[in-house]
């Protein structure tokens, strides 16, 4: 029977695939390792399996759990499971043709599987509370963001307009040299006020509530142009607005995107997609820069790059997948889909 090269475990519901084009990577580094650790997975069910339907003894049932827990850890599909059960049974069946078996023997077969599988149940509750709990984050993290950009955007503007009030009192009082230096100050001041209403709005564009994605990415897009000289093409095909979960998680991620592009591509343009297909929102965000190992992307656990595993994380809480496209040289194609439903 074929044998699915990558199984997700079903409870966590996010897709996240690698593909390193060059040297197609499209397993993890340790693939090999853990596609042992599952043949030896399916191995042992099928002895607990056995053991169960013929000696019937209680305490397989607590081996069959925590091989269940195994399972989990090494993300072994619904699917799989199926097909494991499936195999175990037809082993067991073909190879004691003289044994009768009973109605029992499926009742009991079926009480090996319900126990593997609760340490599924266990984990996908596990998840949704973390789930729960992730987007709480989110939107605690979105108020301060908003507090920050609000306190920036106001506070410092009416600081500043204090400051241009003293310089003009203190223009009274000096020459014309004085003055000179006073209308630099100004000039100053005007520009620091530019930068910091730039960087409240990147941080919380006030167009995310009014118009949505589109007019925020726009914006978003416009002031890297600026900032950058890169250039960005924006083709947004979703002509309505999203639940508000789903547009700032598209926007921060969107942003961190742009950031890598900024930071790591050396890249000349980057284009943007948003589209609706079959109730999924799917948004990439591709350049034409130096590429990277996508494999390597979101092992970062330690230090400072938590671009890719935010994005990861964002993604995963609305019940979404992520892709990574890359090969040096290459650009990066990155792909987040997510329910259109938020
Ligand atoms: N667009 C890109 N082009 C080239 N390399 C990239 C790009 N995006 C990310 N990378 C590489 O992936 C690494 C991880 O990115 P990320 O998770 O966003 O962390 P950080 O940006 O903080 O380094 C980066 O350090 C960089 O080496
Ligand atoms: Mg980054």
């Amino acid at each position: 029977m074929p044998r699915r090269s990558e199984e997700m475990p079903q409870g966590s519901m996010t897709p996240i695939r690698l593909v390193e084009r060059r040297n197609k990577v499209q397993i993890p580094p340790d693939g090999v390792q853990r596609g042992r650790r599952l043949h030896s997975i399916r191995r042992r069910y099928a002895q607990l399996l056995r053991r169960y339907l013929f000696e019937n003894l209680e305490e397989v049932l607590l081996e069959v759990y925590e091989l269940g827990r195994e399972a989990v850890v090494d993300e072994l599909g619904l699917l799989s499971i199926a097909e494991m059960h499936h195999e175990a049974m037809g082993e067991i069946f073909s190879g004691n043709r003289d044994i009768q078996f009973s109605d029992n023997h499926y009742r009991m077969a079926g009480v090996v599987l319900s126990e593997f599988l609760s340490a599924y149940e266990m984990t996908s509750r596990g998840y949704r509370e973390a789930s729960t709990a992730m987007r709480h984050l989110n939107e605690m993290l979105e108020d301060e963001i908003r507090r920050i950009a609000h306190a920036i955007h106001d506070g410092a503007g009416q600081y500043l307009a204090c400051v241009h009030i003293s310089l003009y009192a203190i223009a009274k009082h000096v020459d014309d040299e004085g003055k000179k230096e006073l209308r630099k100050a100004h000039e100053l001041l005007d520009e620091l006020e530019r930068d910091l209403r730039r960087i409240s709005h990147e941080l919380r564009p006030r167009v995310l509530e009014n118009s949505g994605l589109s007019g925020a990415v726009e914006f978003l897009a416009d002031s890297v142009i600026k900032r950058t000289g890169l250039a960005i093409h924006v083709e947004d095909r979703i002509q309505r607005r999203l639940p508000s979960t789903i547009e700032t998680a598209l926007y921060r991620c969107i942003q961190e995107l742009l950031n890598n592009a900024v930071k790591h591509a050396h890249a000349s343009n980057v284009w943007i997609l948003l589209e609706e297909r079959r109730h999924l929102i799917h948004c990439e965000v591709r350049d034409d820069g130096v590429g990277f190992d996508a494999s390597a992307a979101l092992v970062h656990e330690k230090g400072s790059q938590l671009g890719f595993l935010g994005i990861k994380e964002r993604v995963a809480v609305l019940g979404g997948g992520l892709e990574i496209e890359s090969s040096r040289g290459r650009g990066v194609r990155v792909v987040i889909t997510l329910p259109a439903q938020g």
